[in-house]
């Protein structure tokens, strides 16, 4: 069992009440429309799948993935409680989850839109994930996608990087800064309980 098999269990208590404003800005800055297919990677206990779902509609499908399933499955029973019938979700390391899985998961190969919301500075090989999101994302697609960065880590940063399994020194906006036009990132309000400065990243993949 991983860390986040055992956060799971109190991930939302200790975390929702932290993110709510920064979660509706993402879902705001993605702008998702009805019909529209969106990655979100990774998907952890499904905070942010309500507004995500409602907005693509039963046309439109939300494929939520991540590694621990003990977060997946608290995102399954949140899906199931709110009869969502536009979520796939699916157990996957953003490492090796591409377009074979992708299609697999929701019969496309490539999405309209992805989510990354607290993902950059958890993943291992985060560059490399970022590479990896990338490739699931369609000509004329967007990512919007939230993290903490810290300069230097004072104790609310070193607390975070211990509990998220983080490291939110990396400058997560960078590999898309590269990759995306119409880019941008703005710094979010943040708490000291964050960390460090929460920022919000957007783009769009060339076509
Ligand atoms: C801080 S949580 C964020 C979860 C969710 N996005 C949220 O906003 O609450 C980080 C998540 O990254 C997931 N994760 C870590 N490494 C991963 C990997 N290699 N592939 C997929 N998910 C991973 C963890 O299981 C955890 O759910």
């Amino acid at each position: 069992m991983g860390w986040y098999d055992v956060f799971s269990r109190f991930y939302d208590a200790s975390v929702e009440r932290l993110y709510i404003e920064s979660r509706a800005r993402a879902v705001l800055a993605l702008a998702p429309r009805a019909g529209e297919y969106i990655v979100d990677l990774p998907c952890g206990t499904g905070l942010s799948l309500d507004g995500l779902v409602a907005a693509v509609g039963p046309e439109g499908r939300v494929i939520g993935v991540d590694y621990s399933a003990g977060m997946l499955a608290q995102a399954q029973r949140r899906a199931s409680q709110a009869g969502w019938d536009n979520v796939s979700l699916q157990q996957g390391d953003v490492l090796r989850f591409g377009a074979d899985e992708l299609e697999r998961a929701c019969g496309r190969r490539q999405v309209d839109a992805l989510h990354v919301f607290l993902g950059l500075s958890a993943f291992p090989e985060w560059e490399r994930a970022a590479e990896r999101l990338w490739s699931l994302l369609r000509p004329g697609g967007r990512v919007v996608a939230v993290d903490v960065y810290a300069a230097r880590l004072g104790f609310h940063g070193r607390m975070v990087n211990l509990t998220a399994r983080a490291d939110i020194t990396r400058r997560f906006w960078e590999p898309f800064e590269r990759l995306a036009e119409d880019f941008s990132c703005e710094p979010l309000p943040s708490l000291r309980a964050h960390g460090g400065e929460l920022r919000l990243l957007r783009g769009v993949k060339p076509a």
